[in-house]
């Protein structure tokens, strides 16, 4: 099975997706947190540092682009196609207020026209310039059944793979995903599809595999491998269980890798406290010390109450 890693901005940067790679491997695909092109600078040094491949040897990585501005996404893919890359991703599902008031992201899919005369632009550029595009986007900025009109639109462009995350703008990232518009688009596609959306359990995998006729394959996952980094194993039959000790590799590694690059401490200490955020849902009645790691505001502190937490998982 293809496993894609979803882009989560501020968490699968290139240190994170190094660590997991090294030590979990077996995904297909790694999409990029978005790049934003300015003006006369489609793609800021860190932005750069981030998709540099030298930051990213041996990951299949996929650069995404947010803009509502095809010179903008141009200028972008090819200054990324200049770097060795043949697939750049568009985002259509940021739900963030600053954006979508930019007409950006899911802010983008209010206005069918422009996204039309945008997407003409860019799929004229990707064949004249040997370049995939492929799409990630919700089901509609306020109601989901603009994605009928949506799925016409994308069916007119070489899409090379619909990511859909079949959630609207106002759904964030809560409630159950609109699976039905998913079974819609399986039937109705012209483009290859990728699902994404609350995946946590091979359960929830088979659940929704089963639904949908020919499975679900590839298949994105977000914060269920954050929240437990062994499921794409899980889910490749090649464990049953969350592997502690990769979990434990992984922490230090990120835990290291942060100290090198970020000062003062407490920033290093926001970053683990954000994946923590996560990882809690793996420490059954652990909430006291986990409460207590999410205060932390020194190593010394951070590192005695993780230590115990990883030495004894959830015994
Ligand atoms: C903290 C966070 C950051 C995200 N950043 C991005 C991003 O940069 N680009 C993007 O397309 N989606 C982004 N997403 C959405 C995820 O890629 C994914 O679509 C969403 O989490 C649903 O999938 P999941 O249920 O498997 O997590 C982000 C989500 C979260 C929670």
């Amino acid at each position: 099975m293809k496993i894609y890693y979803a882009p989560l901005e501020g968490i699968t940067g290139y240190i994170f997706r190094n660590a997991y790679n090294e030590i979990y491997g077996h995904i297909g695909k790694y999409f990029s947190p978005f790049i934003s092109p300015a003006e006369k600078c489609p793609v800021t040094p860190r932005e750069r540092k981030d998709v540099d491949p030298a930051n990213n040897h041996g990951i299949n990585l996929v650069p995404q682009i947010l803009t509502c501005s095809s010179d903008r996404f141009i200028e972008a893919a090819k200054e990324l196609h200049a770097m060795g890359y043949t697939e750049v991703n568009l985002n259509l599902g940021c739900p963030s207020g600053t954006v979508c008031a930019k007409g950006k992201g899911a802010g983008f899919l209010q206005d069918t026209s422009a996204l039309q005369a945008f997407l003409d632009d860019i799929y004229s550029y990707a064949v004249s310039g040997d370049m995939k595009i492929s799409v990630k986007t919700r089901l509609g900025y306020s109601d989901p059944d603009e994605f009928y009109a949506l799925l016409d639109i994308f069916n007119a462009f070489p899409v090379s793979e619909l990511i859909i995350h079949p959630r609207i703008r106002s759904d964030f990232y809560k409630g159950e995903p609109r699976k039905e518009y998913f079974a819609y688009a399986l039937e109705h596609s012209k483009c290859p599809l990728v699902y994404n959306g609350n995946i946590f359990s091979v359960k929830d995998y088979d659940e929704l595999s089963d639904r949908f006729a020919g499975g679900l394959d590839p298949v994105m996952l977000g914060r269920g491998l954050i929240i437990d980094p062994s499921l794409a194993d899980k889910l490749n039959g090649l464990t049953t269980e969350t592997d502690f000790i990769k979990l434990r590799r992984l922490h230090d590694t990120l835990y290291h890798e942060y100290q090198k690059i970020m000062s003062p401490d407490i920033n290093v200490l926001f970053k683990m406290r954000e994946l923590w955020s996560y990882w809690q849902n793996l420490f059954d009645g652990k909430d006291r010390e986990i409460k207590r790691l999410l205060k932390a505001k020194k190593y010394a502190d951070y590192e005695d109450i993780v230590y115990h937490l990883l030495l004894t998982g959830t015994d």
